[in-house]
């Protein structure tokens, strides 16, 4: 955008009460058809109104953040709570300028408020201090954001004053001839009007130039006159996008500060929007992690949260997801399929096909899968390997052992270079209560073993395969707990030799 500049705010000193920011979050959002509040849907993984208000919070300090809720207001507070933002109660929601006039009380002490949609998660930092930053420049009553979308359709749109027309002529003349009027000087920043859609006359339908929904108001004059807003349209609403002609025709300066990157405005009014930002949220997500280093083939099938970091080297094939506050090492090869959450992996890690990681660690050079499911609380060393069909659950498992095939390890902790069996399962759950199974270094557990919880296999141990082991292993030791075996030898013989006999 041409029109901001890269550095944050920095208010003078002694300004700390001048700005404030409203965030509008008190919508049911109809048009999703959800019983889930808007502001609660979520694009790369989040909340919306939780992009909106880290956006925010890069501008000024959670504490001077107003958020506006009203439709499950403490389902929206809960879920944005650990931000440390304030919140506005609107209890009906009759429209924008209702949920500002809302936040009037809280408002009152500021010089300056940002008002932002809850709905519009793409917002950059840069944008919200730009916008600041010319409302100052302007030395406006009300600055509002304006672009030229694609397809204008849906927004309120954005009424100049007329060629001709001095601004002052303007002031005290009746609201429907300006409203009515031409297109006006496109590239002035005065703005004598927003015309919503569904109030927009046949030639004003093909004005471009798009209300994006974020606007900064000198509070003085905002609250001056916010209470002449009347809900004399369809909706039957109070529309704070009307206070651009209500201030303008008090005599008051209104501009425009128009963006060439509207997409970061996008709002999303239904669940296709929704999962369009969440695409361009996503593909923004995979741009960066490429532009520091990783390889991502195919990103468009990938599904990366927005904090998702990688190190450089690492290669993620398609159809992975990477979820929540996953963090991965250098170097490691994520195979398609896999969907990891909240894990943190070290450097030379690979998860092969199909595997699901959830609130785990991974340390270097660790071999996981195909097919593995690492539940929370797994901490899996370095140079271990975990094979196909192997569920761990709170298992903590020490440099180098073995799990390659076809076992459950749940409360268990495993020393060193062990190696565990096919099909071996601990036994944890006597079905009241969870119980711990410690097996040493360099154990051999046999296939097909079932450790009984609470139980110990001490180190160098060795488990005879088929073993139900309910006593502690000493170490060094061989435990085998099977049936004998017996053979009765020309049995089966003399059975066939019977059998045909009666043929
Ligand atoms: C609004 C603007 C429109 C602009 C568009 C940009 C109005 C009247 N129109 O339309 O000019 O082009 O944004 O995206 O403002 N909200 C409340 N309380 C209410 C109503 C809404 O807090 O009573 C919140 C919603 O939760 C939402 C935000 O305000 O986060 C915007 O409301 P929404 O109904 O989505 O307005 P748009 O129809 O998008
Ligand atoms: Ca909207």
């Amino acid at each position: 955008m041409s029109q901001e500049r890269e550095s944050k705010v920095e208010p003078d000193s002694g300004s700390a009460s001048k700005l404030a920011v409203v965030i509008m979050a008190a919508g049911k959002g109809t048009r999703l058809k959800s019983r889930r509040p808007k502001v609660l849907h979520e694009i790369g993984g989040k909340p919306l109104l939780a992009h909106v208000i880290a956006a925010a919070s890069q501008v000024v300090a959670p504490g001077d953040i107003y958020a506006v809720v009203g439709h499950q207001a403490e389902r929206v507070k809960a879920a944005v709570a650990e931000t440390g933002i304030r919140f506005v109660e609107q209890t009906d929601q009759r429209g924008t300028g209702h949920a500002v006039q809302c936040a009037g009380n809280a408002i009152a002490g500021y010089e300056n408020i940002l008002v932002l949609s809850g709905d519009a998660p793409l917002i950059r930092p840069e944008t919200i201090s730009g916008l600041w930053r010319f409302h100052q420049d302007q030395q406006a009553a009300m600055t509002l954001v304006s672009a030229e979308p694609e397809d204008p359709t849906g927004y309120g749109r954005v009424l100049h004053p007329a060629p001709d027309s001095h601004p002052s002529d303007e002031v005290g003349a009746g609201a429907p001839s300006r409203v009515g009027a031409s297109p006006g000087t496109q590239d002035a920043p005065e703005v004598v009007a927003v015309v919503e859609q569904d109030m927009l006359t046949p030639e004003q339908v093909s004005l471009r130039e798009a209300n994006m929904g974020m606007y900064a108001f000198r509070t003085a004059p905002l609250l001056a006159h916010l209470g002449k807003l009347a809900n004399n349209n369809p909706h039957g609403e109070l529309y704070l996008t009307d206070m651009a002609q209500v201030l303008h025709d008090a005599g008051e300066r209104v501009v425009a500060f128009r963006t060439s990157d509207p997409d970061q405005l996008l709002g999303a009014n239904t669940i296709a929007e929704l999962v369009a930002l969440d695409a361009t949220l996503r593909a923004a997500t995979a741009s960066r992690l490429m532009a520091a280093g990783v390889t991502i083939f195919r990103p468009e099938t990938c599904v990366i949260d927005a904090e998702v970091e990688v190190a450089p080297d690492t290669v993620i094939e398609p159809f992975v997801q990477l979820l929540g506050r996953t963090r991965i090492g250098a170097d490691c090869l994520i195979r398609s399929y896999t969907v990891v959450e909240n894990c943190t992996l070290g450097n030379c890690v690979v998860l092969r096909q199909n595997c699901v990681l959830t609130g785990s660690t991974v340390a270097d050079g660790a071999l996981i899968g195909p097919f593995a499911h690492l539940r929370p609380g797994c901490e899996i060393g370095e140079e271990v390997h975990i094979g196909n069909f192997v569920e761990t659950k709170k298992a903590r498992i020490g440099k180098g052992s073995k799990a390659s095939h076809l076992t459950y390890l749940g409360d268990t902790v495993v020393g060193q270079r062990t190696n565990i069996g096919a099909g071996v399962i601990t036994c944890n759950y006597d079905g009241a209560h969870k119980h711990l199974t410690r097996i040493g270094d360099g154990v051999f557990v046999g296939s097909d073993s079932t450790l009984v919880a609470p139980v110990t296999v001490e180190d160098r141990a060795y488990i005879g395969a088929g073993s139900c082991i309910t006593k502690d292993v000493p170490a060094g030791s061989l435990a085998v707990g099977r049936a004998r075996q017996i053979a009765k030898e020309g049995w089966a013989d003399a059975r066939r030799a019977r059998l045909k006999a009666k043929e």
